[in-house]
């Protein structure tokens, strides 16, 4: 695998590339891989001839008092992983080499509206360092297609956002989100868990199937449920952040008509801070 740190060294390997007509794939990452994030390799790898995989602690996307300092870094075991999953480029750029000497000057992204809401609520500023950096890194690879999780739906919707409104020519692929064995889904900061901790996480994913039956059961109080949902989670012995039934292109809060819907979550365990989501259609 050829590992790159520098822009202008990938920028000439990805000459070589394009003169040789292969199609490339991107597959950004924080870095701490596991199961979820090699899902997203996977995909790429099997519609592209290259793939590039990134690995970069984005600063601008932690809050003042969040887990920049803590967040795990593992690049030697990342590396292993990606060589074993048959992936040809790594960049892993340091914080210089993508803000330069001072991140403070860093022209930044926003994307109104669904920024806003939900975890941009509880993470201000955290969706435009995601725009911006996820902006940067397409202006740097140009890859024909992106590969994002659909754990961070949110994320998601805000990238596609992104990518129509500025016209940037890449394809953004959903990729399905990769759960443990409990429905827990797969995340760096899991690491932050203890064993009670995962089995009262896994909760989280409960509910929301749960609340996924309700809406089935043709059950339209979706407000209701969503108090009902809370009450679970912190029976359960978590701090609800939010649990909403939403529209699932627009995020805004469900009503009865609508068809596509998305039960967005996030709550605590202890400190650490965990997100989940479960698309429901109703039409039949
Ligand atoms: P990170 O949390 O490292 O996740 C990288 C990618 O892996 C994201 O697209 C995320 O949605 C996906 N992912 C994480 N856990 C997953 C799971 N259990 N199943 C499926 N996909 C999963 O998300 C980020 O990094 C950053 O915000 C980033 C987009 C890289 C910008 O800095």
């Amino acid at each position: 695998m050829k590992v790159f740190n520098s822009i202008a060294e990938l920028h000439l390997e990805l000459e070589s590339i394009r003169l040789a007509k292969k199609s490339i794939g991107l597959v950004p990452t924080m870095g701490n891989l596991h199961a979820g994030h090699l899902a997203l390799l996977k995909e790429a790898l099997s519609e592209n001839d290259c793939v590039i995989s990134t690995i970069f602690v984005n600063p601008l996307q932690f809050g003042p008092n969040e887990d920049l300092k803590n967040y795990p870094r593992t690049i030697e075991e990342d590396k292993l992983k990606l060589k074993k999953a048959k992936c040809e480029y790594l960049f892993a750029p340091s914080v210089k080499e993508i803000y330069g000497q001072n991140i403070n000057y860093q022209t930044v992204i926003h994307v109104p509206d669904l920024s806003d809401n939900y975890c941009g609520r509880s993470r201000p500023s955290h969706f435009d360092g995601v725009a911006t950096i996820v902006c940067k890194l397409l202006n740097i690879v140009r890859p024909d297609t992106a590969f994002f999780g659909l754990k961070d739906y949110q994320q998601f919707l805000i990238i596609k956002k992104l990518v129509s409104d500025l016209a940037l020519n890449v394809d953004i692929r959903g990729v399905e989100i990769v759960r443990d064995s409990n429905g827990l889904a797969l995340s760096s900061r899991n690491n932050y868990l203890s064993n009670d901790d995962i089995v009262k996480a896994s909760n989280i994913y409960r509910c929301l199937q749960e609340t996924a039956g309700k809406i089935r059961d043709k059950n339209r109080d979706f407000r209701k449920i969503e108090i009902w949902a809370k009450a679970q989670l912190s029976n359960a012995g978590l701090r609800p952040d939010y649990f909403a039934i939403c529209e699932s292109h627009s995020l805004l809060p469900a009503n009865e008509d609508d068809t596509q819907l998305v039960v967005l979550a996030a709550a605590y365990v202890g400190s650490t801070r965990l997100i989940d989501n479960l698309r429901v259609s109703t039409d039949q």
